[in-house]
């Protein structure tokens, strides 16, 4: 037996839709349960990404500057407190002058008294391809001096929507003179 289903008609439409949108409103529209479809999430896939990070501390074309410190940061081993904005560009190859991907834009700041340990926040923002406008963020611990540093990777917008991770840091070139470093990312990451 077929049931009575009632007829679709514009008035029906309109009148469902305002019901829709009426059980959204009684919760105040503040929140409410969605699928993952519905925002249009399909599978969660795994990318990895490299790149080479260009921390240039020295000479005009500077993209890392300290912007804070304590008393004691000079003559701490460690450098405790010393705060540094960057603007580091990112590379495909190790040479500056090979293609540029993105850049690292944010903070790190020395945060340990025993050894050089930073504290990094920043977003990674790529221009490649299709991944030009979408960013990673990172919050981690780095310990510079150490081979391979892990850091997390906390979020992501664009493509890199609901990110989760890590990135493998290796120090690829340091200039004792200058202080210029160049370092090897290797990012892994979940997200849609
Ligand atoms: C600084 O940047 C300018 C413009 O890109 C470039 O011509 C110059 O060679 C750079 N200088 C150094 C020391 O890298
Ligand atoms: C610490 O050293 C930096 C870099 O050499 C210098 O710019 C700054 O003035 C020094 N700060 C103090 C408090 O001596
Ligand atoms: C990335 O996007 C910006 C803004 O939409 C655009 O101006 C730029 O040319 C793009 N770069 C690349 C490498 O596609």
């Amino acid at each position: 037996m077929a049931k009575t289903l009632p007829k679709v008609t514009p008035t029906f439409l309109i009148l469902f839709t305002i019901l829709s949108f009426a059980s959204f409103a009684t919760a105040g529209g503040f929140s409410r349960t969605l699928s993952p479809a519905k925002l249009g999430l399909k599978r969660e896939k795994l990318s990895h990404l490299h790149f080479y990070f260009h921390d240039i501390v020295s000479g005009p074309n500077q993209t890392a500057v300290r912007v804070a410190e304590a008393p004691m940061t000079n003559t701490s081993l460690t450098g405790f407190g010393a705060v540094v904005m960057i603007d580091d560009p990112l590379t495909a190859r190790p040479e500056l002058t090979s293609k540029h991907v993105g850049r690292a834009q944010g903070i790190y700041a020395s945060a340990s008294q025993t050894e050089v340990g930073f504290l990094m926040v920043l977003n990674f923002a790529f221009m490649e391809g299709k991944y030009n406008g979408s960013t990673l963020s990172v919050l981690g611990r780095n310990t510079v001096l150490s081979a391979v540093r892990e850091l997390p990777i906390v979020g992501g917008s664009g493509l890199f929507r609901f990110a989760r991770g890590y990135a493998h840091a290796r120090t690829h070139t340091f200039d004792i003179g200058s202080g210029d470093a160049v370092v090897e990312y290797n990012v892994y990451v979940f997200h849609y």
